[in-house]
């Protein structure tokens, strides 16, 4: 495009737009979800947590070698210095626990002695769980928790983000869960992610502006709105009530709609009928499955929107006993891994992302002293 013809005008919010071709994962409009090529249903429900960290970092599925080799580095790179515990515990009582966290991995940038970049990735995917689960508890004032020996990535998280026993079914759906919020393609925290790597900046950099926009409500914070909305509701004879209402406030609801989902999210299929079963193997939790259903129905009936990942996981989460404000901080334990592979693409085939704009504001404005200006 010749200047002369200016800048090319590009959606709002670039929806639709592709920004870079990536070999890490697809999401398509008909719910299809592929993870370097595999589908997401095949991943769900043969892999491990650490099988599809591997994968999505490097490509490929890992040997058994490999595999044993890439765990074992995730709990060794797991201690985090006493010093960042001390950063985050100085936030206090009322810090948002993603802040604690995004705090804690920028200090990681000054403190962590990691000196290579392969090194510098490993550390923040094994350490991001551990600053995830004590997120709270830090600036609260309580003690940290830390991996333990013998346990795999999904069931350390989950011992330091509860005191309660999971059965192995719960164990296997939160790894689940996992394995859904560790990547997909050109979401905004990845994409955020891209932006600073383009720049050369480092992954602890890269990392700390991925936690920043997955703070929000439309992105990462969307799981905690969604169980405090669940939570609000109760009831699921009151959902319709309670859409009508949002939606005459002019509000929206929390857990529904995606930019590339328009009639399902597969991950969020797949989460509903892990909670179906979750519920049903505890009586007195049927209600939680029934009001999700309702507001989903509701919800669909009204403006043919389906629900996404957050909402079914949220759920999940609230009957494996965790807090709520520990939602977004979960999806940030696993999200690091895609940030990395995003990290890694964008790095060795970088152009620094740098758009341009179309300036609609005055121009010509002859510059007044203070004294002379009108209020
Ligand atoms: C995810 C999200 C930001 C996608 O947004 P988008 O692709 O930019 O789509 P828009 O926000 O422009 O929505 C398109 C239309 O659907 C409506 N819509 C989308 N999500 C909605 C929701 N959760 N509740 C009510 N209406 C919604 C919008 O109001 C808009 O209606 P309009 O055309 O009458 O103005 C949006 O669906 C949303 O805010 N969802 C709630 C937050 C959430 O769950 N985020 C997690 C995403 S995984």
């Amino acid at each position: 495009m010749s200047e002369a013809a200016g800048p090319m005008k590009i959606p709002r919010g670039l929806a639709g737009v592709s920004v870079t071709d990536t070999r890490i994962s697809k999401s398509a409009s008909d719910g299809s979800l592929i993870y370097r090529g595999y589908p997401i249903s095949e991943l769900a429900a043969k892999a491990s947590f650490e099988e599809t960290a591997y994968l999505v970092v490097n490509g490929r599925l890992p040997t058994r070698v490999e595999l044993a080799a890439f765990s074992k580095g995730l709990v060794e790179r797991s201690k985090v210095d006493r010093r960042v515990f001390r950063i985050m515990k100085g936030l206090g009582r009322k810090a948002h626990p993603i802040d604690v966290i995004r705090t804690a991995a920028s200090a990681l940038g000054s403190l962590d002695g990691e000196k290579t970049m392969a090194g510098k990735e490993a550390s923040i995917e094994a350490k991001m769980s551990v600053l995830a689960a004590n997120s709270r508890r830090l600036p609260l004032g309580m003690r940290p928790r830390t991996p333990k020996k013998g346990l795999g990535f999904s069931d350390n998280l989950l011992q330091m983000l509860t005191d309660r026993k999971a059965s192995d079914f719960d164990r296997w759906v939160f790894e689940r869960a996992l394995i859904f919020y560790m990547e997909h393609d050109m979401n905004a925290s990845s994409f955020t992610v891209r932006v600073v790597a383009s720049t050369l900046a480092d992954p602890y950099a890269a990392a700390s502006a991925g936690l920043a926009s997955l703070k929000g409500p439309l992105h990462g914070g969307a799981n905690e709105a969604a169980m405090e909305m669940l939570l609000e509701v109760r009831d699921p004879a009151k959902a319709r009530e309670f859409v009508d209402e949002t939606f005459r406030q002019g509000r929206k609801l929390m857990g529904f709609g995606h930019r590339v989902y328009k009639d399902f999210d597969p991950r969020a299929r797949l989460c509903k009928e892990y909670l179906k079963e979750m519920t049903e193997r505890r009586r007195e939790s049927a209600w939680l499955y029934e009001l999700c259903d309702a507001v989903e129905r509701e919800m669909w009936e009204r403006k043919r929107i389906p629900p996404n990942l957050d909402y079914y996981a949220a759920p999940i989460f609230y009957l494996l006993g965790i807090e709520v404000p520990l939602y977004t901080p979960i999806f940030a334990a696993s999200r690091v891994f895609g940030w990395m592979a995003h990290y890694n693409e964008q790095v060795e085939e970088n152009k620094l992302i740098r758009p341009d704009s179309t300036y609609v504001g005055p121009s010509g404005l002859r510059y007044t002293s203070v004294g002379e200006r009108k209020a």
